[in-house]
């Protein structure tokens, strides 16, 4: 199947105006690099939409000083052709001057949800990451939007952002796709040597003991994270930056597991930064 690439806003508008009539759009953001886990977003993207439109833009507003962004993985044309692959029929690959011809003076910034965690380690990201998704949402104007559980916080604030700005669109949550080993897939994988790899490891372990504990009918946060922690302790070339339990949708700690709650940890693993989570299902009472 043919996908077409449209690299400013007007192609990509028109394009997708053709397109429309009598059919649902869908947009699946992402920064490239792409592996199973975005195709699978995709995929989901196909079920729900009869054009489906990828963005390809490794977004710089949402990398801070030292952050990876002038290393971060980048191939368009092998995006494309797994993109074509898999049904999409626009990649929308703008360059930084198409997204920002000037500085922005107006963003989007949000509190509470993004205060913590990733928020706290990576201060401004989320301001570029709900900026980047509302001005992609105003290009492709989206019927819906699929995004993967593996950025959890990421996921809430984005559906925070639609119910309180009122953007017309249906958010989709997908699963995190795994290596059979359990290893998240990630762009970033691509930076650990065989070692790091092995050691990027004890991540899912953390979150495999937390989740088993929690379907044993544990469902206090305290011992689920020491748990976690002691999991992570075992490989001391990881450096911990946070282990938490929070509830699902305000990324709030909690103490007790009750509803929808994420067991979350991010680590660096030589000098590539790592995040993942579970959804916790409670024990049945
Ligand atoms: P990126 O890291 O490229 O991820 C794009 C989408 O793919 C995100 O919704 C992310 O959660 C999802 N994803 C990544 N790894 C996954 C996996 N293993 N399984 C399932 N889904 C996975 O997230 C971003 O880009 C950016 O912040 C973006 C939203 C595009 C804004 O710039």
């Amino acid at each position: 199947m043919s996908v077409l690439v449209a690299t400013t806003m007007e192609e990509c508008r028109g394009a997708i105006g053709r397109l429309r009539p009598g059919r649902r759009v869908a947009l699946v953001p992402t920064m490239g690099a792409l592996h199973e886990g975005h195709l699978s977003l995709v995929d989901l993207a196909r079920e729900r939409a009869e054009v489906v439109t990828v963005s390809v833009f490794v977004n710089p507003t949402q990398f801070g000083p030292g952050e990876d962004f002038d290393r971060y993985p980048r191939d368009l044309e092998r995006d494309v052709r797994l993109l074509a692959g898999r049904g999409a029929a626009i990649v929308f690959a703008p360059d930084t001057r198409t997204m920002y011809p000037e500085p922005l003076l107006t963003t989007v910034t949000m509190r509470g949800i993004t205060d913590d965690f990733e928020g706290a380690h990576r201060p401004g990201h989320f301001d570029g990451v709900l900026t980047i998704v509302a001005k992609l949402f105003h290009v492709v104007e989206p019927d819906v939007a699929v995004f993967g559980q593996k950025d959890a916080q990421q996921a809430a604030a984005i559906r925070r952002m639609v119910a309180d700005l009122d953007f017309p669109i249906e958010i989709v949550v997908g699963p995190t796709v795994r290596e059979p080993d359990g290893l998240a897939l990630s762009s970033r994988n691509a930076f650990l040597s065989a070692a790091d790899r092995r050691e990027a490891l004890a991540l899912h372990a953390a979150l495999d003991r937390a989740d088993s504990l929690a379907r044993d009918g544990v469902d206090d946060a305290d011992r689920l994270l020491d748990a976690m922690r002691e999991e992570l302790s075992r490989h001391p070339a990881i450096a911990v930056d946070y282990v938490a339990i929070v509830e699902r949708d305000s990324f709030r700690p909690l103490r007790r597991i009750s509803g929808p709650a994420v067991a979350a940890v991010a680590a660096r693993v030589g000098g590539t930064r790592l995040i993942d989570n579970v959804v916790l299902e409670p024990h049945e009472r």
